[in-house]
């Protein structure tokens, strides 16, 4: 019986031991990749983060160790680094990469076209060409609902046919998905989950990590935040004219924890599969700019000032997604709703906005 005990403990030791993994996180210290880091770590895995801080604060890697009890490696690197990320995927043993590194806003991306795509798309080719030439074949890729443009059917499946988007952003999340789908047809090695987010916002409940972009935020979230910590005046709605229910844009918001356990939960699956998916990470609901701004003053007691501005270039009206598939493969599901979601993104500014007062 002795004998049959110790088969059993060595078995699950190896099982153990084969399923904790050295991840590398591109853009490991932004909004959606810290919140990953603290889910991978809280599952046993070992992250890696790698960011050239353009949208990141130095100091999430040690607010990482407080929230976790372990503060992970912390590499700075630009994502257009081929020679460094070859180095760092050797030197660090990494087994799979999970990719965020890229500039994601929307609206910024209609008048900075040629960032946008030398930092997204040439910035994963050269990730990609690193990979190959290390042996390194398992890719989570940060996709966005945006490669579905204006959608013809609501909720969106990952049926649904994309390649209209409607702004430089996007275009440059559908051509990645495509170059990863080419990648994956030119060698069958190769393992890729795209995971196309919808509307990721809120914070980690301790409040030590969130969304807070550099400079004037160009999405909703954090924009309400500091209009309700008084940092600023009033938000502009952009567009009340939309055919929704009350005119304002409707998005599948999504709490960044949710969204960042949808990733160590699909890990699982990029080890034992290959090829080419794309997964949608959303609630499967939709909220209006209003209703998000009510959510936020009942979580917050502050009233949010609005000035109903025009259309913003690139927004689409209105898309949520129908999350079937998440459930499927991974056994993944968002628990969070939007009180939470606000509750969180507000407890996050108010420490913010302490930490700025004592500085
Ligand atoms: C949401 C709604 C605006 C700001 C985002 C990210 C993108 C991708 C998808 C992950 C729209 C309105 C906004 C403001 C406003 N995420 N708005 N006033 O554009 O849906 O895309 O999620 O991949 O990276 O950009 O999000 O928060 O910018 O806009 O009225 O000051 O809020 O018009 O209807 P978006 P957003």
């Amino acid at each position: 019986r002795a004998a049959l005990r110790c088969d059993a403990l060595g078995r699950w030791v190896v099982h153990v031991i084969r399923t904790i993994m050295r991840v590398l996180l591109t853009g490991g210290m932004g909004f959606i990749g810290s919140h990953t880091a603290v889910s991978l770590l809280e599952a046993g895995h070992e992250p890696i983060l790698y960011d050239n801080l353009s949208n990141a604060d130095r100091s999430v890697v040690d607010r990482i160790g407080r929230i976790t009890g372990h503060t992970p490696t912390f590499i700075e690197g630009d994502i257009r680094d081929g020679a460094l990320l070859k180095q760092v995927l050797r030197n660090e043993h990494i087994e799979a990469v999970i990719h965020f590194a890229g500039l994601k806003a929307v609206g910024e991306s209609v008048g900075k076209p040629l960032e946008y795509f030398d930092n997204n798309v040439s910035g994963t080719i050269k990730l990609l060409e690193a990979m190959r030439s290390v042996g390194v074949k398992r890719l989570i890729f940060s996709s966005s609902s945006t490669v579905y443009g204006t959608p013809q059917h609501l909720p969106l499946t990952e049926a649904e046919p994309t390649g209209e988007a409607t702004n430089p952003y996007g275009r440059t999340k559908i051509h990645i998905e495509e170059i990863l789908a080419d990648l994956c047809r030119s060698d069958s090695e190769w393992s890729v989950v795209c995971l196309r987010y919808f509307n990721p916002i809120g914070a980690h409940p301790s409040g030590l990590i969130g969304e807070d972009p550099n400079g004037i935020p160009n999405n909703l979230l954090p924009y309400i935040a500091r209009v309700a910590s008084g940092r600023l005046p009033y938000l502009n709605v952009f567009g009340n004219d939309y055919d929704t229910p009350d005119g304002t844009g409707v998005r599948d918001f999504i709490h960044v924890v949710d969204l960042a356990q949808g990733h160590t939960d699909a890990l699982p699956y990029a080890v034992s599969h290959t090829g080419w998916i794309a997964v949608n990470l959303g609630c499967g609901r939709g909220y209006s700019v209003l209703e998000v701004v009510k959510a936020f003053e009942d979580a917050s007691g502050r009233r949010i000032p609005l000035h109903f501005a025009p259309r913003r270039a690139g927004d689409i009206a209105a898309n949520w997604c129908d999350p079937t598939l998440a459930l499927k493969l991974f056994g993944w599901k968002a628990k969070f709703g939007i009180e939470d979601m606000c509750r969180d993104s507000w407890h996050f500014e108010s420490l913010l906005k302490t930490e700025c007062e004592t500085r």
